[in-house]
């Protein structure tokens, strides 16, 4: 069955390797007759155009790491998802635990862009996940269950993706194991059934490679991994989309 290999490029690369890493990917990409996998690169927001126009052609999609809580108007430094669609995104991650950590990002405030990202045309890849502490204190569902609680307000089911990525698993190597997986994306998928999203696709992500992905990618309830920095090379990410 096909997944979802999402690319999570994060704040990395200059513009030369953005649109290398791009054009080899298409490269490859162009040579399969089809891709197994539905592959979706998310560089950081000066290189959206740059590694979109290496896109075309190949059946690649692009994506953003993040867009505004609001619609248009005077919000310096901030882009819009009408803004991310215009430049050839079909996605957006929202809701990384990068976003919470470092800027004080809600699951409300999550809310407001999922919102903004489905007026926009766009299908946001909404991230969620516990810290170590909240997992070492047996509050995994509970912070999950918590983390989802916004979906009650939203209007729309469909269009859009979930990622569970348990923060003490993003950038560490140390990956969840096949049991921690099974196990949460099990209780995340009823959860997601009983508010009417049982179709929505479930990523995990954290410590996701070349090595493990494979047997990541076959665990019951896994639609697809969002990757950090293995989506940085491109014979490590190129080995995921094949898997
Ligand atoms: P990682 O990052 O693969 O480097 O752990 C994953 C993520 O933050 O989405």
């Amino acid at each position: 069955m096909e997944k979802l290999i999402v690319a999570n490029w994060k704040m990395n690369l200059n513009a030369e390797q953005a649109r290398d890493l791009a054009a080899d990917l298409q490269s490859a990409a162009l040579r399969l007759e089809t891709l197994k996998n539905c592959i979706i690169l998310c560089p950081p927001f000066p290189y959206l155009g740059l590694v979109g126009g290496r896109l075309v052609g190949s059946s690649l999609l692009l994506g953003a790491q993040d867009c505004s809580a609001y619609e248009k108007g005077a919000y310096t430094g901030e882009v819009s998802a009408s803004m991310l669609a215009d430049v050839g995104c079909d996605y957006v991650i929202i809701g990384h635990s990068e976003r919470r950590m470092y800027h004080q990002e809600s699951s409300e405030i999550g809310l407001k862009k999922i919102e903004q990202a489905i007026k926009g045309g766009l299908i946001p890849i909404y991230c969620f996940g516990e810290t170590k502490n909240q997992r070492l204190e047996q509050k995994t569902h509970r912070v999950i269950a918590e983390q989802l609680e916004i979906l009650e307000a939203l209007n729309e089911r469909g269009g859009i993706i979930f990622a569970y990525e348990p923060v003490w698993a993003i950038g560490t190597g140390v990956t969840a194991s096949s049991e921690h997986i099974q196990e949460t994306h099990g209780f995340i998928k009823s959860l997601l059934s009983q508010k009417g999203f049982a179709d929505s696709p479930l990523l995990y992500g954290g410590s996701v490679t070349a090595d493990n992905a494979r047997s990541i990618l076959s665990i019951q309830g896994v639609d697809g991994v969002l990757v950090g920095g293995a989506s940085l090379k491109f014979s490590e990410f190129w080995r995921i989309c094949q898997d």
